[in-house]
């Protein structure tokens, strides 16, 4: 992709440089339009190309520059090449630059920017992606929030880019919650309530049975013992945790659809109960394991007694704790799918926790844990609903939905929908997912929902807004000039512009994948809809002559497609109406 730009110029600086283009293609990068001083389209980085190729002698690199620019030669892509401060600048021929930009996008359809030069040779991985992962029968917080967008961008990714990937929701379905849950669903459960709406009759469960074992501890003593049955395997325990963990997921599965997220594999705690056992004896019998005078056991991982760096792995009735039951989750994955990249997605507050985790597996030998990565992000404050805290993450969907439906209806150029409920929930998403993507992912933030929705600025709302406005020009023209146009048409600044910011989409994708922040994208796709809304407002279809309305038509229509291949790697599913 690129259109071949980057490779045709590589493949000249090749020849003067001797050295091979694939050396070459990434020093190479198309130029933002934010910092375009002159109308160069793609440049080389010297600094960069002394960097990728060490055997490359480091005289002054100004000169350097110079010097280079002064052995290459215009050709029939390049036309015009200049000297930058540690660059060398190249601006394509404009003609071939509008008809190769067009061509690639419709050639390349939903694969634009990700068939690219840049990711030619990339190996196929196996990728395992944990995410989301709620408790049951407490709170889904902000963070599961987030780490249910977060991981599903990051699967998106991966799998735009031809990996093999695995979405896991890794569930809190074990511990003693639910001790008190089965204590508590005896005392104060309702079967119907249970059944019409599971999430939040257990939760109201849970939230009642804490109470009242707060005062009565023949409560706590109850749920103590409901807790071991579960452990030791009591059947007709067990039958009831399997009912509730049963319609649990059930909800979720219908929440995750309106999200547009499915996953490949609920597992959970609860699997690794007796895998945790196993874990413990392996520890033993590598040495690794300490008993306490309180009868619980750790692993010291700095292997010097130093008491903060001691992680607790069994509790004094030899229960195993959230840490043992990762480890035995790591290594049931890593036999299960030998992947070659695992992710775990948390806020950073589990940071330590990881790292522990990671530490141990090292110690236990396991070499792939190198493997292992975990992705944190930030806090999100002052997420409310108008029934109070977040709860349920039906909650945020439901509010999503609600402030759109109003949004849309105080707004008279709002179309007559076929289903606004819909709708407003996509907008409403996209809206929320811009917000949560536009800064660094650790960053921590103030939820605002004015914010999420102002429909001007750099909002969801305005992607969603600029994809419809497309897709109506196309509805409105389409039929008229499918096949009759002349890129030689496109010549006008805003055109340029346009395609000069096409062409850089794929650069975009590939700093996504390598440091796996979406603010890239982001910031790629507002700029993108500002230009389009320049664009629209100046270059007319309805009275110029057909080669011309065509060749615009056919621009917008680019814009569109990779509005949607951005906007669907983010998890956003376009509307064609609002
Ligand atoms: N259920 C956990 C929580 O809510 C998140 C699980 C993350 N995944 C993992 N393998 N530990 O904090």
């Amino acid at each position: 992709m690129a259109c071949g730009f980057r490779r045709s110029i590589a493949s000249q600086l090749s020849r003067v440089l001797d050295l091979p283009p694939e050396n070459l293609i990434k020093s190479i990068s198309a130029i933002p339009l934010s910092i375009k001083e002159d109308v160069a389209d793609f440049r080389l980085s010297v600094d960069s190309l002394l960097e990728n190729n060490s055997d490359l002698s480091r005289p002054d690199i100004q000169d350097q520059a110079k010097r280079l620019a002064e052995k290459l030669k215009c050709d029939a892509v390049v036309s015009e090449i200049s000297a930058g401060p540690r660059t060398v600048n190249f601006k394509i021929n404009r003609e071939l630059l509008t008809k190769a930009v067009l061509q690639q996008v419709i050639k390349d359809g939903s694969k634009y920017g990700l068939k690219s030069e840049l990711f030619s040779g990339l190996p196929q991985r196996r990728i395992v992606v944990d995410f989301s992962s709620p408790n049951v029968a407490k709170k889904f917080h902000v963070g599961h929030l987030r780490s249910t967008i977060i991981g599903n961008f990051i699967a998106n990714l991966k799998e735009a880019l031809g990996h093999q990937v695995t979405r896991i929701n890794y569930l809190g379905d074990w511990g003693m919650q639910f001790g008190l849950l089965g204590t508590g669903f005896q005392l104060f459960g309702y079967e119907e309530k249970l059944q019409s709406n599971p999430l939040q009759h257990l939760f109201e469960v849970y939230v009642q049975v804490n109470k009242e074992a707060a005062d009565d501890k023949n409560i706590a003593k109850l749920a103590h013992e409901f807790f071991q049955r579960l452990e030791l395997g009591d059947t007709q325990a067990l039958s009831l945790w399997q009912r509730f963990r049963d319609l649990s997921v059930v909800e979720y599965i219908r929440i995750y659809k309106r999200l547009g997220i499915y996953f490949d594999e609920y597992s959970g705690e609860s699997f690794y109960r007796e895998k945790s056992q196993e874990v413990l004896k392996l520890l033993d019998s590598k040495g690794l394991l300490q008993k306490t005078t309180k009868g619980t056991a750790v692993v010291d991982l700095s292997g010097k007694g130093d008491p903060s760096s001691l992680c607790t792995v069994m509790r004094s009735d030899g229960t195993s704790l959230y840490a043992t039951r990762d480890l035995a989750a790591a290594i049931d994955r890593m036999e299960k799918y030998n992947f070659d990249t695992m992710i775990y997605v948390t806020d950073k507050g589990q940071r330590k926790h990881f790292q522990q985790v990671f530490q141990m597996l090292k110690m236990m030998g396991y070499d792939w844990v190198e493997r292992c990565q975990h992705v944190p992000f930030g806090v999100v404050q002052g997420m409310k609903t108008r029934r109070g805290e977040v709860t349920f993450l039906e909650d945020v969907l439901n509010e999503i939905q609600l402030r759109m439906l109003q949004n849309m209806a105080s707004i008279k150029t709002s179309k007559k929908l076929e289903d606004p409920q819909q709708t407003a929930e996509r907008i409403g998403l996209a809206a929320l997912i811009i917000q949560d993507f536009r800064g660094l992912l650790l960053s921590d933030y103030q939820f605002s929902w004015d914010r999420v929705f102002q429909s001007r600025g750099d909002t969801g709302v305005f992607l969603q807004y600029t994809h419809a406005r497309l897709h109506s020009l196309e509805e409105t023209f389409g039929c008229g000039y499918l096949n009759e146009y002349n890129t030689a048409c496109l010549q006008e600044p805003q055109s340029v512009s346009i395609l000069q910011h096409l062409l850089r989409f794929d650069e975009v994708i590939y700093r996504t994948y390598q440091d796996l922040q979406p603010r890239h994208i982001v910031s790629y796709l507002l700029t993108l809809s500002h230009l389009a809304s320049v664009a629209h407002k100046t270059l007319q279809i309805k009275d110029s002559p057909p080669e011309v309305a065509g060749a615009r038509l056919q621009l917008f229509k680019a814009v569109r497609s990779v509005l949607v291949n951005g906007m669907k790697l983010l998890g956003i599913t376009p509307v064609c109406r609002m």
